[in-house]
């Protein structure tokens, strides 16, 4: 367990914008910030950043709460994992209570993989440093390909001993399980049930997950027998899903951003000289064609991928299709090609960075106009194969969403094409027709996006329909706890008293029905118990997700989120800050009214279905003094609340 005095450090230390900024490009709009959602795929920014609250609220997926939750919720890290990787970040030492055999419990599955990936990746590079065989096979090998012992560092690149069992009989002895060798693909089972090491004499790429994790590796062969498979690369599991991971993601994200372009690679190798050579924006798809979730990732970062291209004419054409849904995506796509022979790592080692940075200057050229070029010189003076060439082309223009960007495009390949202009457009415009028309069936089932606008006030409208009202009470006490439970409020013109304490006091006779709800007050009433007043960061931060949501929610509704709304209603909400007594008497008292009808609706089924004389008359009793209660309490909100 992390102390608290560390997680308190941690949190004051978190500045929630710059966490997230690592993640999602957020623009700063009034005392917030937004940028578009991590979570789905949108294309108008739903997902804001309070700094002030320390929060953040994602409006298309409902996803909410602190830096901390947003590491869990994007890289699936347990709680103490979000938090020290955020101890990291701040340079923050992590005090931990030794309870091993708990921590070890608490650690779940994908930790567990993570785990053992690290401590591999640990093994790999140490035996490549410090072994014998390691240095003159696999250090060797890396410095001839003109690595570094920085890059080598960085990349935590590694050896894989040509022995079975070097690695597993190394990690069993330091208490590695084995179903999680076997799961992570580094050690391999035999029939009897003995394991293998799967690497066995290859040097060692570790893949980084985004936040520098290791959660899977490829391991290249320095044989040339072309039976043996030049890579091996770690099995899909819990923690390795290769359509959604870019090598070198981790390494090159903020030179991303600052460049506001990434370039793409195919290999390993690509990435490493590139990267070394000082270009650090470079990631590569690992030889597989580029998927939907990987063009996302990057799409978070930049809107500009410039495609880097072996020499061989092979693969070039068969990707084109695969490149027309980075378009869809919305992103701008440049191809530069590379002369015969040379990939970008053969390239910048031969002729440096300079050189390098030249060439993608004098021959990077958009996709589209490439894609024309290519087509146009396939298919010659055939005139049936020209008119598929258009075809084709359009298809591609129409899938641009920015139809200023498309029609300068049009124009473009107008000239290309020798078509006219106009051609073209009637063309492009029974696409997007027939596509605009596929869209709106698709969406008759899915909620449109709120515009930017519409988040400032969002108020689920139709979430609150929809819940019970029960729930709807409990959750205004809270609400009104969190606002305003360490105010203090003058009664009676004569003593002033906290808030919170008061409410709970109020309501020690009310039990809660929704977990969560009931969880809260428990908390709320342990703190006061133990003199403190809660502030709205403690349940922000706290490890319960549940807790935080539910916080996140009522701190995000109209009331509270945008500081242009208190402006734009202010009536409304001096209001309830004026008749605070009304507000905070009328939510308990409302939520009591509600709890004694219940009870009275129980106690009329249990009168009509019980015979025994005693019984009725018991039951009878218990009905009028709730009859009672019920009407003390109407009185009582006659006189306070002023509707
Ligand atoms: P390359 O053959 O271009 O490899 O495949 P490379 O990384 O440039 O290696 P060098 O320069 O010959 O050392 C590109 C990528 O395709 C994947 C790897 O991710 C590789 O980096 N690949 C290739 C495999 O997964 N398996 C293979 O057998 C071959
Ligand atoms: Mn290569």
């Amino acid at each position: 367990m992390i102390t608290k005095p560390t997680i308190d450090r941690i949190m004051e230390a978190t500045d929630i914008v710059e966490v997230i900024g690592e993640f999602v490009q957020l623009k700063k709009r009034g005392a917030n910030y937004v940028g578009l959602s991590p979570f789905v795929n949108e294309r108008t920014p739903s997902f804001t950043v309070s700094p002030a609250k320390g929060i953040f609220k994602d409006f298309s997926s409902g996803k909410g709460g602190s830096a901390v939750t947003f590491l869990m919720e994007l890289e699936k890290f347990t709680y103490p994992e979000a938090l020290k990787w955020l101890a990291k970040k701040y340079g923050i030492e992590v005090e931990e209570t030794v309870d091993t055999t708990e921590n070890l419990e608490e650690q779940n599955h994908r930790e567990s993989l993570m785990i053992v990936s690290g401590y591999a990746a640990k093994f790999f590079h140490e035996s490549l440093l410090d072994t014998d065989e390691g240095k003159s096979i696999g250090y060797s090998y890396f410095k001839e390909r003109g690595f570094s012992n920085d890059t080598i560092k960085k990349f935590e690149l590694g050896y894989s001993p040509d022995q079975w069992e070097a690695f597993t009989g190394e990690a069993i002895k330091q208490g590695y399980q084995e179903q999680y060798l076997v799961e992570s693909g580094l050690s391999v089972k035999r029939d009897n049930g003995a394991l293998y090491d799967r690497y066995r004499g290859r040097v060692m790429f570790p893949i980084h997950s985004f936040t520098g994790r290791v959660i899977a590796f490829g391991g290249r062969t320095l044989k040339t027998d072309k039976n043996v498979p030049k890579y091996v690369n770690s099995p899909e599991s819990e923690i390795y899903h290769k359509s959604s991971v870019l090598y070198g993601l981790y390494f090159a994200k903020r030179s991303i951003r600052e460049e506001d372009n990434c370039y793409l690679v195919e290999g390993y190798a690509d990435v490493i000289s590139v990267h070394q050579a000082g270009i650090e924006n470079v990631v590569a798809s690992s030889g597989t064609s580029l998927t939907s979730e990987q063009i996302r990732l990057i799409g978070r970062l930049t809107k500009n991928i410039t495609i880097l291209y072996d020499g061989d004419a092979a693969g070039i054409k068969a990707s084109l299709r695969g490149l027309d849904m980075i378009l869809e995506e919305g992103l701008n796509v440049k191809v530069v090609l590379f002369p015969d022979g040379h990939d970008p790592d053969s390239y910048v080692q031969k002729f440096g960075t300079n050189a390098f940075k030249t060439h993608i200057e004098q021959n990077k050229k958009d996709f589209i106009l490439y894609k024309t070029d290519i087509l146009l010189k396939e298919a010659g003076n055939d005139p049936i194969k020209k008119s598929e060439v258009i075809r084709e082309i359009v298809e591609s223009i129409a899938k641009i969403p920015d139809s200023i960007k498309a029609s300068v495009f049009i124009q473009e390949c107008s000239r290309i094409l020798k078509i006219e202009e106009r051609s073209l457009n009637t063309e492009l415009n029974k696409m997007r027709q027939a596509k605009a028309k596929k869209d709106h069936q698709q969406q008759q089932n899915h909620k449109p996006e709120p515009s930017p606008e519409d988040l400032l006030f969002f108020d689920e409208p139709e979430e609150k329909a929809a819940v019970k009202e029960s729930d709807t009470q409990e959750k205004e006490i809270i609400r009104l706890l969190l606002l305003y439970g360490n105010k203090m409020i003058d009664w009676d013109g004569i003593a002033n008293t906290y808030i919170g304490p008061f409410m709970i006091a109020e309501l020690s006779d009310v039990e809660f029905e929704q977990p969560v709800t009931k969880h809260f007050m428990e908390i709320y009433r342990q703190e006061v118990e133990n003199g403190v007043l809660p502030e709205e960061q403690h349940f922000i931060h706290h490890r319960d997700k549940g807790i935080v949501d539910l916080v996140v929610t009522l701190l995000t509704t109209k009331y509270v989120l945008s500081e242009n709304w208190y402006e734009m209603h202010k009536i409304l909400v001096s209001d309830e800050q004026a008749n605070m007594k009304a507000t905070i008497l009328g939510a308990i008292f409302h939520l009591k009214k509600q709890k004694v009808g219940k009870i009275l609706q129980k106690l009329r089924d249990e009168l009509q279905t019980t015979t025994g004389e005693t019984d009725q008359e018991i039951l009878l009793n218990q009905y009028m003094h709730m009859k009672k209660v019920e009407k003390t309490i109407s009185d009582y909100l006659g006189s306070v609340i002023i509707k």
